[in-house]
């Protein structure tokens, strides 16, 4: 990677031991990698596929469930297994030198609203683990561990729709009243973060500083052409889309005039990886916005007529979910990603459509 490389933190005693990408421990080796947890997920099948092509051969990942081979033969090491598992956490520490951690593992917004505590469980009580993790990490092997954090637009709150309708284009520091419990998950998470990356052990007489270097993107609703989501609630547009291209009629639970932003898969990888890889001196911020277009279910209904013609979509508002889609913004303002690592999504909403979700949905369903 050209940027943002190994960084040792200020004034860490160093072992005498250490030695490039392995470092002798107690007469054995540990061995250097990166670790995504929740890489069986939507994120994490991109993102492990990224960083592969990225030249990374060092991929250890951690899901629930078995991954994918195809996902597996990418990774040097997978692990199936529960976050909040500290054993688990504890095998990692011991058999790896870990560099960096994407950690995505999450429970979305709508399973969330189901089983609220477990959502806190899994989503900050896996969060807390998995930083400490880095921070023992950078401990044992004396360089900063990068952690990259995916957040969401559930982190906002808007009270009602007439202030949404007044600000359309939400900055990074408004409007954080998030209303569900994964959106208060995630914002809490951020300010971790921060935490552990700014103040961790602030008054303990042998702290350390800088060993986690934690940078976080705040998502918006993804759709990707070669999976649908689970749990979340901006899922009706990936639902929308895959169920014309297999020829199956959707009832949209939300508005047709209902509005918030999104991404393609793609972009919200590549965006990931552009903040991973950032010279540490040009991010002025731990959380920043992402984005690329803001259409309206109708609009994305309407453009899925025109690809599917045979598409049959209605709209059958479910209050609930109605209400949690209302509280996120209409927009995000994401300049900060522009300016500060190059945030540029190559997919604006007509090339989602043509050059990327409706000929490899299409091949999707055709190839059976
Ligand atoms: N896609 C997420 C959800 O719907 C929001 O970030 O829960």
């Amino acid at each position: 990677m050209a940027h943002g490389g190994p960084r040792r933190f200020n004034g860490a005693p160093m072992t005498s031991t250490e030695a490039g990408p392995h470092v002798a421990v107690q007469g054995s080796r540990r061995s250097s990698a990166v670790l995504v947890t929740g890489a069986g997920g939507e994120v994490g099948h991109g993102l492990i596929r990224g960083l592969h092509d990225r030249g990374r051969r060092d991929i250890v990942a951690i899901d629930l469930r078995e991954l994918d081979p195809e996902i597996r033969s990418l990774c040097s090491q997978t692990f199936v297994g529960d976050i909040c598992d500290a054993m688990l956490l504890g095998r990692l520490l011991a058999m790896y030198e870990v560099r960096e951690v994407f950690h995505l593992a999450a429970l979305l917004s709508t399973r969330s609203e189901f089983t609220p505590e477990t959502a806190h469980d899994v989503n900050v009580g896996g969060t807390i683990g998995l930083l400490r993790l880095a921070a023992e990490q950078a401990r044992s092997h004396g360089e900063t561990v990068k952690f990259v954090f995916p957040s969401s637009i559930a982190a906002y709150g808007m009270p009602d729709l007439g202030t949404k309708a007044a600000n359309p284009r939400v900055r990074e520091d408004e409007f954080l009243s998030p209303a569900t419990m994964y959106g208060c998950n995630k914002l809490y998470c951020e300010h971790l973060g921060r935490y552990y990356d700014e103040r961790y052990r602030w008054l303990a007489k042998d702290r350390m500083a800088d060993l986690v270097d934690f940078r976080c993107v705040r998502y918006p609703g993804l759709i990707s052409a070669d999976t649908v989501p689970s749990g979340g609630t901006s899922d009706y547009a990936p639902e929308m889309i895959h169920a014309a291209a297999k020829g199956e009629s959707y009832a949209c639970f939300v508005r047709a005039d209902t509005r918030i932003p999104f991404m393609t898969m793609p972009d919200a990888i590549e965006a990931t990886l552009q903040l991973a890889e950032a010279d540490p001196g040009a991010l002025t911020r731990k959380v920043y916005n992402l984005t690329s277009f803001s259409p309206s279910a109708g609009e994305i209904a309407e453009l899925v007529r025109q690809h599917f013609p045979a598409a049959e979509t209605t709209f059958e508002p479910d209050e609930q979910r109605q209400a949690i889609v209302d509280s996120w913004p209409a927009d995000v303002d994401d300049s900060a990603a522009r300016a500060d690592f190059g945030f540029t999504p190559q997919h604006d909403l007509r090339a989602a459509f043509e050059d990327y979700l409706v000929p490899r949905i299409r091949s999707l369903y055709q190839q059976g």
